[in-house]
C-alpha cells in the first residue's frame, strides 16, 4: 500500500509526465473507488481539488470537512477514525493540526494516506502542484534560484518544496527581513502562520516588484493575507492563480496513481 506522506513519498518526475498526459490527452478514468476528504483544519483548496480530482476520475468522495461534526466532538482519537473510515473507503485525504499526525495516521489504516498537511510539517500535494509549476515554466527543477518569502519557520509548504529541490540555489527571507529580495527564477511567498504562533506581517511592494525578473514567475499557495496585493493578480509573472488549476490535475495523477497500483 502506497501512503504520501512526505514529498519524499514521492516520485516526482513519474507524477510530472503523468500530470502532462492528463492536461493534454483525453483519458476516461472510471475508478469505482470511495475517497475520503478527513479535515481537522480549514480548506478551500486542498479539499475541494481532491474533491473535483476524485469526480473527474469517476470516483465519490465523503467529506468529513468539519471534524467538530464528527465523533471527534466527542473525544474520539485519531487512530479510531481513521480505522473506521478506512473501512467505508478506499483512500483518505488527512489534513491534521500537528506534525507527524500523517505518519500516525499511516500507522494503523488499512487504506493509503494522503497527508494534506499536518501542522508544521509538510504539504506534499500542495509540492507536487508547485513542483509542476516551475517544471512547465522551466522545464526543469534543478538549477533554479528560489526565495522563499514569509512564514519559514511554521510554513509546512515551504518544508516540503524546500526537500523537493535539492539541485536549486535557494534563499529564505523570513517576515521580519525587510531586504530586497534576490535576483532568482522563483519567488515563493507564503503567508503568516498565526494559528500556529507565527508573528509579524510583510507586503510585496513595488521596490520588491521592481527587482523581481521580467521571466521570473511569482507563486503563492494561498490563502493569501496582505502578501501580494490584488493590483499584481493581473502581472505576467503571477502564478498563483496557474499553481491551483495545476494543483487539481496533480491531484488527478497522485490518486489515479494510488488507485491504479492497489493490489
Ligand atoms: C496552505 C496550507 O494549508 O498549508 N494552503 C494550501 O493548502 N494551499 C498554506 C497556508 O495555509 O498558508
Amino acid at each position: 500500500m502506497k501512503h504520501l506522506i512526505s514529498i519524499s513519498d514521492a516520485n516526482i518526475p513519474h507524477l510530472i509526465s503523468s500530470a502532462h498526459c492528463i492536461e493534454n490527452t483525453f483519458i476516461n478514468y472510471k475508478f469505482n473507488k470511495i475517497l475520503t476528504n478527513l479535515f481537522y483544519e480549514p480548506s478551500t483548496r486542498t479539499s475541494s481539488s481532491f474533491a473535483s480530482a476524485m469526480y473527474k476520475l469517476g470516483g465519490k468522495v465523503i467529506s468529513i470537512n468539519d471534524v467538530n461534526y464528527s465523533s471527534v466532538a466527542k473525544g474520539e482519537n485519531l487512530e479510531d477514525t481513521i480505522r473506521t473510515m478506512g473501512t467505508f473507503c478506499d483512500a483518505i485525504v488527512l489534513r491534521s493540526r500537528t506534525a507527524g499526525e500523517a505518519a500516525r495516521a499511516a500507522f494503523v489504516s488499512e487504506v493509503p494516506v494522503i497527508n494534506a498537511g499536518d501542522g508544521n510539517g509538510e504539504h506534499p500535494t500542495q509540492t507536487l502542484a508547485d513542483l509542476y509549476t516551475i517544471h512547465k515554466e522551466f522545464g526543469r527543477l534543478d538549477n533554479l534560484t528560489v526565495t522563499f518569502v514569509g512564514d519559514i519557520e511554521n510554513g509546512r509548504t515551504v518544508h516540503s518544496l524546500d526537500k523537493a529541490l535539492p539541485d536549486c540555489e535557494k534563499n529564505f527571507i523570513d517576515t521580519f527581513d525587510k531586504s530586497i529580495w534576490p535576483a532568482s527564477d522563483v519567488y515563493y511567498l507564503t503567508r503568516v502562520q498565526k494559528e500556529r504562533g507565527s508573528e509579524g506581517s510583510y507586503r510585496m511592494r513595488k521596490e520588491h516588484i521592481q527587482h523581481i525578473p521580467e521571466n521570473a514567475i511569482v507563486m503563492h499557495p494561498f490563502p493569501r493575507n496582505e502578501e501580494i496585493p490584488t493590483w499584481f493578480d493581473n502581472d505576467p509573472r503571477a502564478r498563483y492563480f496557474q499553481q491551483m488549476r495545476n494543483g487539481l490535475i496533480m491531484r488527478m495523477a497522485v490518486l489515479a496513481d494510488i488507485f491504479s497500483n492497489e493490489k
